[in-house]
């Protein structure tokens, strides 16, 4: 699937531009429930990398704890607005879709992912790439949309694009494949858009890299 959030140039940049502002009025508490969760493991001075960074809401929480901070996103505009936050070390324009990813093996300390897997229906390469480029006894730690039976699949009319959700045994079968273990996972809700009408169930995980 595309990996743009809708094919409209315009529209793109203006998510863009109120991404962060949307994160608030969509009641997101993603980027302090994924750093919450990862806070006793990790270090001032060890890098994690950002798959899927946008405008760095995520890492930045992580930049203020003195982390380096590496990230990729295959949209420019994204990558603008978090290049403009001055949290990073080094920001690639990068398709998740294509691998391997551009690092080494065992290059980071930690990996993130937050908002970003239920874009994709198939998570295995990412579990893959992360193992490779996570250092061992590092974490691997992201959010899905929560589904309770298989792969979900929903097409996002405003934004044109593909939503998936994953269920845990998807999500267990592929943390014992790739020789991670589950240290957390919870649940939380954020609303599907500003209207606040609906909300969606989301779920965090952390893992430990074996
Ligand atoms: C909902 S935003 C989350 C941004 C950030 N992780 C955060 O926590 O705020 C999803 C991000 O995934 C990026 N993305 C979607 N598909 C991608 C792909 N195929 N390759 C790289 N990035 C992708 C989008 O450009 C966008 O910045």
């Amino acid at each position: 699937m595309s990996g743009k959030l809708t094919s409209n140039k315009h529209k793109e940049i203006d998510y863009a531009d109120e991404y962060d502002d949307l994160a608030s009025q969509t009641e997101s508490h993603s980027a302090e429930i994924i750093f919450g969760l990862a806070y006793e493991y990790i270090q001032p001075e060890q890098t994690v990398l950002d798959i899927g960074i946008g405008t760095g809401l995520s890492s930045n929480l992580f930049y203020q704890v003195g982390m380096d901070i590496y990230g990729f996103d295959n949209s420019p505009e994204m990558l603008n607005i978090c290049k403009n936050k001055d949290i990073t070390v080094d920001l690639k324009l990068f398709d998740l879709n294509q691998e391997p990813l551009p690092y080494a093996n065992e290059q980071f300390d930690h990996a993130i992912s937050v908002g970003v897997f239920h874009f994709f229906q198939d998570l295995d390469s990412f579990f893959g790439e992360a193992k490779r480029i996570i250092k061992p006894g590092g974490t691997f730690s992201f959010t899905v949309i929560v589904s309770d039976d298989g792969i979900s699949h929903e097409f996002n009319e405003e934004y044109q694009i593909n939503v998936y959700g994953h269920n845990q045994e998807y999500l267990e079968d592929l943390i014992t494949k790739y020789n991670f273990k589950l240290l957390k996972r919870i649940r939380f809700l954020i609303f599907k858009d500003v209207a606040k009408t609906e909300r969606i169930c989301f779920e965090a995980y952390v893992l430990i890299s074996d």
